[in-house]
């Protein structure tokens, strides 16, 4: 089967088989932080799951509300604190609504509290789920999952690196 066109731009291959480093930038804002989420939402598809992993105060909650500006939500994005889970409407480039749930699993009190919320189905239909903290459910993670790493090198630079593909197992 020939390998479908890559959705970014490839930058390295971390792994033989399977996961690929498609993008890595540095940002010294929030602001800028955010205009990459919007900038990557451009490529987002029905039913993508992006897991976000970072420490705390990384830029997570940050990147994920330029993903929903993208995503034209007009609903106030925060973390969800006492809930795991937000869920917000928004709409693709062609006008389309689209639903996305926004999880953060910083509180998670085990993987099978996830399953028990329904985790299956929120993956299941055409939403984008963005999940904070998903190192934390990381055997419940879809396999083509689009994972996000940040790191913090200075109090104001923040170092992203997408990794794209199938996952090892
Ligand atoms: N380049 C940057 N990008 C994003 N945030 C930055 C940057 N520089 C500084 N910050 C600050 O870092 C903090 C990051 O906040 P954010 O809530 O997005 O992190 P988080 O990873 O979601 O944290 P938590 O784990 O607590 O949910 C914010 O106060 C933001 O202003
Ligand atoms: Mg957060």
């Amino acid at each position: 089967m020939p390998h479908s066109t890559p959705r970014f731009p490839i930058l390295f291959e971390t792994d033989f088989e399977m996961t690929v480093a498609v993008l890595q930038f540095p940002t010294s804002s929030p602001d800028e932080t955010r205009a990459w989420g919007r900038n990557f939402a451009s490529q987002l598809k029905p039913g993508d799951c992006i897991a976000l992993i970072g420490e705390l105060g990384s830029g997570k909650t940050c990147f994920t509300q330029g993903i929903c500006e993208g995503l034209r939500v007009t609903d106030r994005v925060n973390s969800p604190t006492f809930i795991l889970v937000n869920e917000y409407t928004g709409d693709q480039r062609d006008a389309r609504a689209i639903k996305i749930y926004h999880f953060d699993l910083y509180r998670l009190g085990g993987e099978e509290e996830l399953v028990d919320l329904g985790w299956d189905d929120y993956l299941d239909g055409d939403a984008v789920c963005l999940v904070e903290w998903a190192d934390r459910a990381a055997g419940l993670l879809p396999k083509d999952a689009i994972e996000i790493r940040i790191d913090a090198p200075q109090e104001d630079v923040r170092s992203f690196t997408i990794y794209c593909g199938e996952r090892g197992q």
